[in-house]
C-alpha cells in the first residue's frame, strides 16, 4: 500500500497528517481522541506556565466560502498550563491509547516571555516527563495576547529566543528531543531571509539542535464585522483575531516554499495553513514540507479529518503519473 509517513527531525510519523496546536487540543480528552485518530502525531495546546482561561467571548468565528470553512480567532491562549500538559498520566494515557503504538506527542509552548519559556524547559529537564515527549514546538507566533507583540516579528528579541532555547540543557541532555518553532507567516523576501539567516546557525548539521519550523500560524490583524449589529464579530482585542484556514492556504504555502529554499536541509519545514483535503496535502508538500498540520478544518470536523485527508492524500498517490511524496528530500514544484 501507499506510504504516507515520514521522518521529521528525527521522528517517525506513521502519517505526514497531524493535528496543529490549537483547535481541539485544550483537554486531556480531545488530546486522547487525536491520539486514537489517524493523526500522524498529537500536538498539545500551547502552553504557557500558569493555566489561563482566555480573552473574553465572543472569540470565534468561521467564514464560509463555498463549502470550505476558514476561521478568525481570538481566543488568548487559553489552555491548562503546563503541568497539566506534561503530567506522568496523561502521558501515559496516551502512550495507551496511540494508534498506531509510539506515535510521537509535541508539547507547544508559548510562555508570555522568554523568561516563562525557559522555566518551562527547566521543569522538563527535571521531570520524568522529558522521556516520554518527542518534541517541543516553541509557538512564537500567537497575535492575540493583549500587550503581547508577536515574538516572530520582532526580529532583535525573536533572535535572543531562538539563541537561548536551543541553548537549553534539555535538548543536549535529551539528544532524541526534537525541537520546533511555530512561526508567523512572513509577506516579503527580505523577512525570509533575515529569519531564515537566524534559524540556520541552530542547525543539527552545524552542531545545533533545531529540527523544524512550521509555517505558520494564523495572520494577525483580521477584522470581521457584523453589519446588522454594526458591531465587530469578535469581542477581544477591539475585535481583532488571526485569520485561519482555506483563505490563508495559499499564504502558507508560499511560507513553506521561501523556508525550504532558504534552509538548511536538516531543518524540516511543517505546512500548516487551510489544509481540507488530501489535495491540499499534497500541495503543501509540493511546496516543500515533510509533514503538514490540520487546525481549522480539525476543529469544524473533528478528528476523524485526519483519516479522510490521509486517505484522500493516498488516492493521489496511487495516480498513475507522478505522485511521489517529495517533501524534504528538497521537493519544489517546478516552474511553468
Ligand atoms: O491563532 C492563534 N490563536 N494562534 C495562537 O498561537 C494561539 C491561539 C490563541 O489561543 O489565541
Amino acid at each position: 500500500d501507499v506510504d504516507i509517513g515520514c521522518h521529521l527531525a528525527g521522528l517517525h510519523l506513521s502519517s505526514c497528517i497531524l493535528n496543529a496546536s490549537g483547535p481541539r487540543t485544550n483537554t486531556e480528552q480531545q488530546l486522547l481522541e487525536i491520539a486514537r485518530s489517524s493523526a500522524g502525531a498529537v500536538c498539545s495546546k500551547s502552553a504557557t506556565l500558569e493555566e489561563r482561561s482566555g480573552n473574553d467571548q465572543p472569540r470565534y468565528t468561521e467564514i464560509q466560502l463555498g463549502d470550505r470553512t476558514s476561521s478568525i480567532n481570538s481566543e488568548g491562549l487559553p489552555n491548562k498550563g503546563f503541568a497539566a500538559y506534561t503530567e506522568a498520566s496523561l502521558l501515559r494515557r496516551l502512550r495507551e491509547s496511540a494508534e498506531p503504538a509510539g506515535k510521537p506527542y509535541i508539547l507547544s509552548i508559548s510562555g508570555l516571555s522568554l523568561q516563562e519559556n525557559l522555566r518551562m524547559l527547566d521543569l522538563l529537564l527535571e521531570s520524568g516527563s522529558v522521556e516520554h515527549l518527542s518534541a517541543v514546538e516553541v509557538n512564537v507566533a500567537c497575535p492575540n495576547v493583549p500587550g503581547k507583540p508577536l515574538v516572530g516579528y520582532d526580529f532583535p528579541q525573536f533572535e535572543a529566543v531562538l539563541k537561548e532555547i536551543s541553548a537549553h540543557p534539555v535538548f543536549t541532555a535529551n539528544p532524541t528531543l526534537a525541537l520546533g518553532f511555530k512561526l508567523p507567516p512572513y509577506l516579503d523576501a527580505p523577512l525570509f531571509d533575515a529569519v531564515a539567516g537566524m534559524l540556520n546557525p541552530l542547525a543539527k548539521s552545524k552542531g545545533g539542535v533545531l529540527g523544524y519550523v512550521v509555517c505558520c500560524n494564523t495572520l494577525g490583524s483580521a477584522l470581521a464585522v457584523d453589519v446588522e449589529t454594526e458591531t465587530t464579530v469578535l469581542h477581544p482585542k477591539g475585535g481583532f483575531g488571526g485569520l485561519g484556514g482555506p483563505v490563508v492556504r495559499y499564504l502558507a504555502m508560499g511560507n513553506v516554499s521561501h523556508f525550504r529554499s532558504r534552509l538548511d536541509e536538516s531543518i524540516h519545514v511543517v505546512g500548516c495553513g487551510g489544509v481540507c483535503t488530501g489535495e491540499d496535502a499534497f500541495a503543501h508538500i509540493l511546496c516543500g514540507a515533510t509533514a503538514v498540520q490540520v487546525a481549522t478544518q480539525h476543529r469544524v470536523e473533528g478528528p476523524t479529518c485526519f483519516y479522510r485527508i490521509a486517505e484522500e492524500l493516498k488516492d493521489l498517490m496511487r495516480r498513475p503519473a507522478g505522485g511521489k511524496l517529495v517533501g524534504a528530500s528538497g521537493g519544489m514544484p517546478k516552474i511553468r
